[in-house]
């Protein structure tokens, strides 16, 4: 309808996501915000709890991670896989083998993100599951970082596949080939169950809805 219409024109449009979708949201919003110009964004990158605590909060219209909380109060649509793969140093001797064995793993030092980041929680629950324990010699606060560091041979990591596929860095690494892996998590959007959500944001959720599969990376 034309009041639709006036509500996109003035819209104000908060995102809160988690730091491994920053590969894709910003090439996303660039169409979203060509067709509705008249609608302002803004976008904030945190790791998985601090978003959470931002939900509580009601900061924003939508919250974009993976493996939310199972909650009554949250309404949470999937739309996208979120692979975690383990990566190496492209010359790494693994790096050439086929069908490891998940302790492989447990053999290395690895590399993980800080606490309250939702890939080192995935990636712990899965480890607890097999029984494996690995050897975290370092923690480190954001994905380029880790990038960084494994190229660098200070251990391996299991990360998101989606911090990779659009970087250069990816040249530099070797995702490895190990039995259990990739972790297949989702995206997902969500937002409280009791919360009205504006026309601005129905429109991004369906948008995205109808988008994002030309940035699945699924192999
Ligand atoms: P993270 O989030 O940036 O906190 O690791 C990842 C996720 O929720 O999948």
């Amino acid at each position: 309808t034309i009041d639709d219409l006036k509500g996109m024109k003035q819209g104000r449009l908060r995102l809160a996501a988690v730091t491994t979708t920053k590969y894709f949201i910003p090439k996303l919003l660039k169409p979203f915000c060509e067709l509705y110009p008249g609608v302002s964004v803004s976008l904030e990158i945190t790791n998985h709890e601090a978003l959470l605590a931002r939900l509580n909060d009601n900061l924003d219209d939508l919250y974009i991670l993976s493996c939310p909380p199972e909650r009554d109060d949250i309404e949470a649509t999937t739309f996208l896989d979120n692979p975690l793969v383990a990566i190496a140093p492209a010359n790494h001797p693994l790096a050439k083998q086929r069908n490891l064995p998940l302790e492989c793993l447990a053999e290395e030092p690895l590399i993980v993100r800080e606490e309250g980041s939702g890939t080192r929680k995935v990636i712990q629950k899965f480890f607890e599951r097999h029984g494996i324990s690995p050897r975290i010699n370092l923690e480190l606060g954001s994905n380029e970082a880790i990038h960084q560091a494994v190229i660098d041979g200070l251990g391996l990591s299991v990360i998101s596949l989606h911090t990779l596929k659009f970087t250069e860095v990816k040249n530099q690494l070797a995702i490895l080939d190990i039995e259990g892996l990739p972790i297949r998590c989702q995206w997902q959007v969500i937002y409280p169950k009791k919360k009205q959500l504006s026309i601005t944001a129905t429109t991004f959720l369906e948008y995205l809805l109808a988008t994002s599969q030309q940035f699945s990376v699924d192999k």
